[in-house]
């Protein structure tokens, strides 16, 4: 089946809203002005057959039956009443081709008369419609004889003489014809009306559409330039859209960065160490000997600084996408005051105060080693943040069905450029940083499937908020 592309989808749907609102639009003020122009005419029909009984003379519908020639046949006393009346009618203008007017004889059961035109058939048809006693009426009918079976809406006045009821005006109205011509004149006024909101609803389509074209044509340059965070689209309402994706896409390169470089870290990270560790350990052995004893200090030297290159690549290899971990269901609290004790000789010597405030939450299930080194990576981070001393807040809390860990430094804080980057394995703004602790940081959070948000100010502090999804209810007693 062919598709339709979204701008043909979205004109069709602008079609058939307009459309639909048209309908109820034409039928609703058809229904008004219909009822408006019955009342217009209603009135003005009452009053008309009022001013015809005023101005027909009643004994013009007497007429002797008898002549000198002998008796007068029915349609010749018509007739000779119609010679009578017809005059009358004819000099009086009703401008309404839906309005019928005339005067009946009840004599006869004929119409003698009848205007605008005179219509001569008329004449010959008995009726009897109009025959209702000595009073005024009104009313609907439809097959009516007037209009030729059409519904229409009477006003039938008495014609007395003598006492005596001799015969009616009436006005007739065509609804059905009124219906037509309301229907028609609303019809071609809506019609147009909504032809041009169509035309302008469709240019306005093709407007957004060229502009959106444009301006994800730019946020698309933008990305590829690297310039996408804080774009400005010229459509208003699509700035926050552009402006979350653009964070996904920052996000989901700094992941794909993570997996290359753990990649590389598990393919290289093993081969290094080993012949590392077979140098060291000839240095340690050279170092005991006393043919080396002069040397003792440079081989120390060497070995201090294995043994860097060695913690590197460890914190490396915990990149590893492949990296084992063994979840369970553990308890947050205890895990922090496990490793609070190897924080406090490194605080200690910053002059800095670990503060706990941890509130009950429930078991999450985590790897045991990987959240040590997450929690250990970011308070060194906070301790190393704060040269003067200060306090550093580890913090637990439950919230919306998640396990929340912030941990807050009153320290240097992260400039807003530099926030762009963390994460990204080998920034480092410190002299003797090797910039892999926040890295690995996010690895794990991204392997717990957990969240990880930076909340700094330059001057103030920094402060890092996981979010965990429970693995329970807490219980709350
Ligand atoms: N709490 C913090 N306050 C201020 N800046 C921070 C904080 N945490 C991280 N940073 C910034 O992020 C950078 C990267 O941190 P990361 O832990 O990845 O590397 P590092 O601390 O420089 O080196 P190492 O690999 O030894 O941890 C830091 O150099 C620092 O500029
Ligand atoms: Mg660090």
């Amino acid at each position: 089946m062919r598709q339709f592309n979204l701008t043909t989808r979205l004109n069709i749907k602008a079609i058939c809203i307009i459309s639909i609102f048209m309908i109820f639009f034409t039928m609703h003020n058809q229904w008004i002005s219909y009822q408006a122009r019955i009342a217009v005419l209603s009135r003005n029909m009452d009053r008309f057959t009022a001013y015809l009984q005023t101005v027909i003379p009643p004994e013009f519908l007497i007429i002797n039956e008898e002549s000198v020639a002998g008796p007068i046949s029915l349609e010749e006393q018509v007739l000779a009443i119609n010679n009578k009346v017809q005059p009358i009618l004819n000099n009086i203008f009703m401008p309404s081709s839906v309005v019928k007017y005339g005067v009946y004889s009840s004599k006869h059961k004929r119409i003698v008369a009848i205007g605008p035109e005179l219509e001569k058939p008329m004449l010959s048809v008995e009726t009897t419609w109009c025959d209702i006693g000595d009073a005024s009426c009104s009313g609907e009918k439809s097959n009516s004889v007037v209009w030729y079976g059409a519904q229409i809406m009477y006003f039938v006045k008495p014609l007395t003489f003598n006492n005596e009821v001799v015969g009616y005006t009436f006005a007739c109205i065509n609804l059905d014809r009124v219906r037509q011509e309301i229907f028609w004149a609303n019809t071609q006024k809506l019609l147009l009306g909504g032809i041009i909101a169509l035309l302008i609803a469709i240019m306005l389509f093709q407007e957004i559409f060229i502009r959106l074209k444009k301006d994800l044509a730019l946020f698309a340059e933008a990305t590829v330039a690297g310039q996408s965070k804080g774009f400005e689209s010229k459509i208003p309402e699509l700035t926050p859209v552009l402006q979350y994706l653009s964070e996904q896409t920052d996000r989901m390169a700094r992941l794909d960065r993570l997996n290359i470089i753990g990649e590389m870290a598990a393919s290289i990270g093993h081969e290094v160490r080993n012949p590392m560790t077979t140098v060291r350990g000839f240095l340690q052995y050279m170092g005991s000997k006393p043919n080396f004893s002069e040397y003792k200090s440079q081989l120390d030297l060497m070995i201090s600084e294995i043994d860097r290159a060695n913690s590197i690549i460890t914190e490396f290899l915990s990149l590893a996408k492949n990296k084992a971990m063994h979840f369970k269901d553990s308890d947050l609290n205890a895990m922090i005051c496990e490793v609070i004790p190897l924080l406090d000789a490194d605080a200690l010597r910053y002059n800095c105060h670990i503060k706990l405030d941890l509130n009950e939450i429930p078991p999450v299930c985590v790897d045991h080693n990987s959240m040590r080194q997450l929690i250990l990576n970011l308070v060194r981070n906070g301790i190393e943040a704060m040269p003067d001393g200060g306090e550093i807040t580890i913090s637990t809390a439950y919230k919306q069905g998640k396990v929340l860990l912030s941990v807050a430094d009153q320290g240097v804080g992260i400039s807003p450029e530099d926030k762009e980057k963390l994460g990204t394995p080998f920034f480092t703004t410190k002299e003797n940083g090797v910039g892999l602790g926040l890295a690995v940081c996010y690895r794990i959070v991204q392997r717990h499937n957990a969240t990880i948000t930076v909340e700094s100010e330059p001057g103030k502090g920094t402060s890092f908020l996981i979010k965990f999804a429970a693995a329970a209810m807490p219980q709350t007693n």
